[in-house]
């Protein structure tokens, strides 16, 4: 299947918060991806289109380590029902991921599927020595680069409730 991958523009905003609500079937994250732009708290959002259809999107965002901005957030990240399984999340996620270290982030963390996620690094043993809201095995990092905070306390960004 023939896809590209984009930053997302202004005039996304509206088919983003769709195929947010289709893929997790309810307003709740294209409500979040919405707020993280709002707030200026998004570090970088890309789509995937097919045609002029977007097919999917992955937000990332900035994460507060001890105060101080040092980490970056996968999520939400969501590919339309009709054109999963077909390695389009997986090529979001890389191209992100590289974005991600060449503007000098060393960590990145995400909240999700404990199948899903280290198949491209990520693990819980990453993410064990941080205090966050969350914690277990869906909680998990990935290092992009040495020299990142080893451990401190995780401030999310008011979109995802304080
Ligand atoms: C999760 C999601 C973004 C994955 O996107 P996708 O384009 O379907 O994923 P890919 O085709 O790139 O999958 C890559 C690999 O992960 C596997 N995979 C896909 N979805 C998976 C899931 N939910 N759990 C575990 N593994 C999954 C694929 O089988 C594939 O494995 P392989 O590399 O061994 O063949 C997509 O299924 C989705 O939008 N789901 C609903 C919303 C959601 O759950 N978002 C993530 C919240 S944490």
């Amino acid at each position: 299947m023939a896809y590209s991958i984009r930053p997302a523009r202004p005039e996304d905003k509206d088919a983003i918060a769709a195929l947010n609500d289709a893929a997790f079937g309810g307003p709740e994250e294209g409500a979040i991806v919405h707020a993280l732009r709002r707030d200026k708290d998004s570090l970088l959002s890309l789509v995937a289109t097919g045609g002029d259809v977007i097919i999917g999107h992955i937000e990332f965002f900035c994460i507060q380590v001890d105060g101080a901005p040092m980490a970056a957030g996968l999520g939400p990240m969501s590919v339309k029902p009709s054109f999963q399984k077909q390695g389009v999340g997986a090529s979001l996620i890389r191209h992100g991921l590289e974005a991600l270290k060449e503007a000098g982030e060393t960590i990145i963390f995400v909240l999700g599927h404990d199948t899903y996620y280290p198949k491209f690094g990520f693990s819980a043993a990453t993410a064990k020595p941080f205090d966050a809201p969350w914690s277990g095995p869906h909680f998990m990092a990935l290092r992009l680069a040495p020299g990142g905070p080893e451990r401190g306390t995780l401030t999310y960004p008011a979109a995802f409730g304080g």
